[in-house]
């Protein structure tokens, strides 16, 4: 089981920017990813829907020879909660990983969240904080045009579309001086430099995807399921919608061009 492949999952391509921190912290293992592109968004869905597909997806990865399965999506972890969606297996979504890196970076007990409107609206980042520091300060917004945004490459530091939205999402929560703000969306690492022009250089940000990485590394050897292979690991990707679409963008979340494998693959209705 020791040398099964990580299973990871979002609703499009976001992601990815989990499997990227995996490959540098991990670099003997291997990924295989599930992105639902042919349903994303998920965050503008119901409670219910994003629940069905969730299981959906989860079934999909089982189908693998897999040893711990990563929700690398925002929304996907804010409506699962604490429960697991894997059955016996190891499973994290990415909100508590997060959450304990964001508690352990403020300061001023004054923490920011941005995610889908989905995730906002769950409460449930608010609520993790809450557990780990009762002291903290939660100010949450919703950004809902993000996701498309990036899945569509307006994501360039000077893009003037995506600056103006960033202004209209991020300055409720600037203004009550948070000094940590979680990018509870993994798809927003990739505008990281324009949140980060608007937040400011006092406010530090908190990838989720990247801690649930992080996480799952820290899980993994406290579990003894470490890869002990010597060779390099290899990713293997599974999209719903087109393989070229894919190819094309996925670039932008891994910093470079796809790394592995990818076939299409439907998963019903
Ligand atoms: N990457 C997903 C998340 O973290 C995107 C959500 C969506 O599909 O709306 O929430």
């Amino acid at each position: 089981m020791k040398n099964y492949a990580i299973g990871v999952f979002d609703s499009g391509m976001g992601g990815l920017t989990a499997v990227k921190e995996l490959n540098t912290l991990l670099p003997n293992e291997d990924i295989i990813y599930f992105g639902d592109t042919a349903r994303v968004p998920y965050g503008s869905r119901s409670r219910e829907t994003v629940l069905k597909y969730a299981q959906q997806d989860v079934e999909f990865l089982k189908k693998h020879k897999i040893k711990m399965i990563i929700a690398a999506c925002g929304t996907v972890s804010s409506v699962v909660g604490t429960s697991s969606l894997a059955g016996d297996l190891p499973f994290t979504g990415v909100i508590h990983p997060a959450v304990q890196a964001a508690c352990a970076a403020t300061r001023n007990n004054r923490i920011g969240v941005i995610g889908t409107p989905a995730t906002i609206k769950s409460g449930y980042y608010a609520k993790a904080i809450k557990s780990v520091n009762p002291h903290v300060k939660v100010i949450g917004s919703a950004c809902p045009l993000f996701v498309h945004l990036v899945e569509n490459g307006y994501i360039q530091r000077d893009n003037q579309i995506t600056i103006l939205a960033a202004k209209e999402y991020l300055e409720p929560v600037i203004r009550e001086n948070v000094d940590t703000l979680i990018l509870g969306c993994t798809h927003y690492p990739v505008i990281r430099d324009i949140i980060a022009d608007i937040a400011g250089p006092d406010v530090t940000l908190i990838s989720s995807g990247a801690e649930a990485a992080k996480y799952a590394y820290n899980s993994l050897i406290e579990k003894n399921l470490l890869s002990d292979r010597e060779e390099k690991g290899k990713n293997t990707f599974y999209v719903s919608d087109s393989v070229s679409l894919f190819e094309e963008n996925a670039g932008n979340f891994l910093g470079h061009p796809v790394n592995g494998d990818v076939f299409s693959c439907s998963l019903g209705d």
